[in-house]
């Protein structure tokens, strides 16, 4: 095990549902946050780390002998345990972690490294849909997850449509992360903005990062001949598709459930290159003591919250 002293806790979509009593399968009490970033206090069998290092750590842990771990896919481990969803979680100044789970923070800031493991995310839908340069990637959704979905599409090369309900967070696309093309799901010409947008062949990746059951029921309508379609946002109902329509696409649907290893340290890589500028996302901060006051208030929706960060301060 590894002992951290947690220096940023970011606060997702996960948290403030956690908090509301909306999140399906959650039990109480339970200690969140899993967006951590911090010092490395002490580690046991963590080869190549050192006492005072600044690190994250990948907090889905899993029992490394289940089947899908076998096979290398630790992130949808049949026994997975995620910290501060399943377990307590590190909303708290020390937390201990299994060492397998540290990430090197490679030269990042706290605040660059909190923002890993909600990119990873993003990253790891687009890795599922082995984007080609070119392609046309439909993402709908454009909160912190849909907008790191973005940020890796465009980085494999991707020709990125962002499709929102919301207008300022389409213009948070367009503006701070350069996606060319942005659509309006409201619009009654969405189709046919699509198909001009494609030259015709509509996008042949479309990626959900909306989590609404409407949004990825209608979805099927956007997939090209071909076509990949990536569930990255969750809900909790039944997905309905018309079978002939989807059939002779021969469209592949997939779900992606959080991130591994490779994923995180892609998300590193290419922080470190400046491909990404994730700190423009953090649009509320406040120090630990104060997060008692503040939390509720970043439930509403008129406060624009993409990504609050709190700081314990040293
Ligand atoms: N794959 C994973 O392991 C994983 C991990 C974390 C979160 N998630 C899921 O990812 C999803 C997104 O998370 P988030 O924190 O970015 O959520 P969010 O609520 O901040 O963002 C969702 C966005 O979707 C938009 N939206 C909602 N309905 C829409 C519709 N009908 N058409 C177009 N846009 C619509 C909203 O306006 C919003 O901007 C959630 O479902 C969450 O549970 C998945
Ligand atoms: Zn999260
Ligand atoms: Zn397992």
């Amino acid at each position: 095990m590894a002992i951290l002293r947690i220096r940023r806790i970011g606060i997702c979509g996960t948290d403030l549902h956690a908090f509301e009593g909306t999140q399906p399968y959650f039990q109480y009490p339970r200690i969140l946050g899993h967006e951590l970033a911090g010092e490395l206090v002490e580690a046991d069998g963590a080869d190549g780390f050192e006492p005072g290092e600044t690190v994250t750590f990948i907090p889905y842990f899993n029992c490394g002998t289940c089947v899908a771990c076998r096979a290398g896919k630790s992130n949808c481990c049949a026994r997975l345990e995620v910290a501060g969803v399943h377990i307590d979680g590190g909303m708290t100044e020390y937390l201990s972690v299994p060492s397998y789970s540290l990430v090197h923070g490679g030269g990042l800031s706290f605040d660059e490294l909190a923002l890993v493991e909600p990119l990873a995310i993003g990253a790891h839908g687009v890795r599922r849909a082995g984007i080609q340069p070119g392609e046309f990637v439909l993402v709908i959704g454009a909160g912190p997850i849909g907008l790191g979905v973005m940020e890796f599409a465009r980085i494999a090369g991707a020709e990125v449509i962002a499709m929102d309900l919301n207008e300022s967070r389409l213009a948070f696309c367009a503006e701070n992360l350069g996606i060319p093309h942005t659509v309006n799901a409201r619009a009654s010409d969405v189709m046919e903005r699509l198909r001009t947008l494609t030259g015709g062949d509509m996008p042949t990746v479309v990626i959900d990062a909306t989590g609404n059951l409407t949004a990825i029921n209608n979805s099927f309508a956007y997939l090209a001949h071909g076509a990949r379609y990536v569930l990255v946002g969750l809900q909790k109902g039944d997905i309905r598709l018309s079978h002939p329509e989807f059939h002779k696409r021969e469209a592949t649907l997939m779900s992606s459930r959080n991130a591994t290893r490779q994923d995180f340290e892609h998300v590193i890589g290419c922080m470190k290159q400046g491909l990404i500028r994730p700190t423009t996302y953090i649009t509320h901060r406040v120090l630990f003591g104060e997060v008692k006051e503040q939390f509720r208030s970043w439930l509403d929706p008129a406060r624009g919250v993409i990504k609050a960060m709190i700081e314990i301060d040293t």
